[in-house]
């Protein structure tokens, strides 16, 4: 980690911003993983199972389901839900057996975006207005905890004890995520550390993809060993998949991304470039810039992230993150191991 003061903005004159990090090969990389039949397939049947509960399991009001559906339908990556498939499938499971899981892990997912979206005031998601916005917050809240009971419903029928309370566990670890996310404004400067925002992300992604890609390989039968491997890298898998989330906040646009950009910084919201830029500068410009972040005006924050070169750090950090969770995978003979790789070389070059 640097000193504190050893780089101050002014001592910089890099002009890296993160744009070198979005280059043509990356998008051809994207179609890349897409052109993948094993992960086309599995998304497709992912869909396709998620439309067949969707017409089947409406009850009454029928706006509250149509609520709920809104933007389960409006996409998304099914990264979790994917990751619970191959995870099964890594340890010799058949992916039959772990639909239930994946489909109830993006109930799971979706739930916590409208969540999230009406804690954060964020008026786009997957592309469309986010659910609050088209419905209004009350009936987002609900439908979020419909998702919620669904997904523990279809988990509840097939689970062992266990597996119910790994997946109960990430999931108030992800409220304490949330919770301390909330709490970590530039109006509260002692926690805007690394070592905090690490301690956020920990609780508010990272076990919710360790939980996925633990519970896949615990559904498909894998070895104490097997399962732990794969626990590792969904846990490194998380702390790049977020890492990278906040760099897009930050360099990427709402057309690309489908959801609102800048949010973090004009929310005064805590992100690894930001805590590496207040790290890097002189406590002059560290007061400077959370004074200023606390009043609305993200423009110097933006200086001092540019200057520390924030971002370059950031994707670093991240890399370091897809580099080990890698490294899990090596020796345990998985099945889909390139696919799985592939996926961790996504998590850390997706645009969206
Ligand atoms: C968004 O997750 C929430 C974060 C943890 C950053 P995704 O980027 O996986 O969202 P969807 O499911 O693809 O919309
Ligand atoms: C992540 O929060 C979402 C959850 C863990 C539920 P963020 O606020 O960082 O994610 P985005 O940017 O809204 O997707
Ligand atoms: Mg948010």
């Amino acid at each position: 980690m640097p000193e504190r003061d050893s780089v101050t903005a002014e001592d910089s004159d890099s002009d890296t911003f993160g744009q070198t990090d979005s280059s043509n090969g990356e998008i051809e990389f994207l179609n890349e993983l897409s052109k993948s039949e094993v992960i086309r397939n599995h998304l497709n049947l992912i869909n396709g199972e998620i439309e067949k509960f969707l017409g089947t399991g409406s009850g009454e009001p029928k706006i509250l389901y149509e609520t709920a559906a809104y933007l389960l339908r409006a996409g998304g990556k099914r990264l979790r839900s994917l990751l619970v498939v191959l995870s099964c499938e890594a340890v010799g499971g058949n992916a039959n057996k772990s639909i239930p899981f994946a489909i109830a892990t993006e109930f799971a997912q979706t739930a916590s975006l409208i969540h999230d979206d009406v804690i954060d005031e964020d008026p786009l998601r997957r592309g469309v207005q986010s659910t609050h916005e088209k419905f209004g917050q009350k009936m987002a809240i609900l439908a979020g905890d419909l998702l919620i009971a669904q997904a523990i419903r279809m988990i509840g029928k097939h689970a062992t004890p266990e597996i119910l309370l790994e997946v109960a566990d990430g999931g108030i670890r992800m409220c304490e995520g949330e919770a301390a996310d909330m709490l970590m404004q530039a109006d509260n400067p002692d926690v805007m550390t690394k070592d905090s925002y690490l301690n956020m992300i920990e609780k508010k992604t990272v076990s919710f993809i360790r939980t996925a890609t633990n519970m896949g390989a615990s559904v498909g039968g894998g070895t104490p060993l097997q399962c732990g491997a794969l626990k590792d890298y969904g846990e490194n898998l998380g702390y790049a998949f977020q890492i990278r989330d906040d760099i897009l906040n930050i360099i990427s646009s709402k057309e690309i991304t489908g959801k609102s950009v800048h949010s973090d910084l004009l929310s005064q919201r805590c992100s690894y470039a930001l805590v590496h830029a207040l790290d890097a500068c002189s406590e002059d410009q560290r007061i400077k810039c959370l004074k200023l972040l606390s009043q609305g005006d993200t423009a110097y924050a933006l200086e001092l992230i540019h200057k520390t070169n924030a971002i370059p750090h950031a994707i670093e950090l991240a890399r370091e993150y897809v580099s080990k969770a890698k490294k899990s995978l090596v020796g345990h003979n998985f099945s889909n191991e390139a696919l799985l790789m592939m996926i961790a070389d996504f998590v850390l070059q997706r645009l969206h």
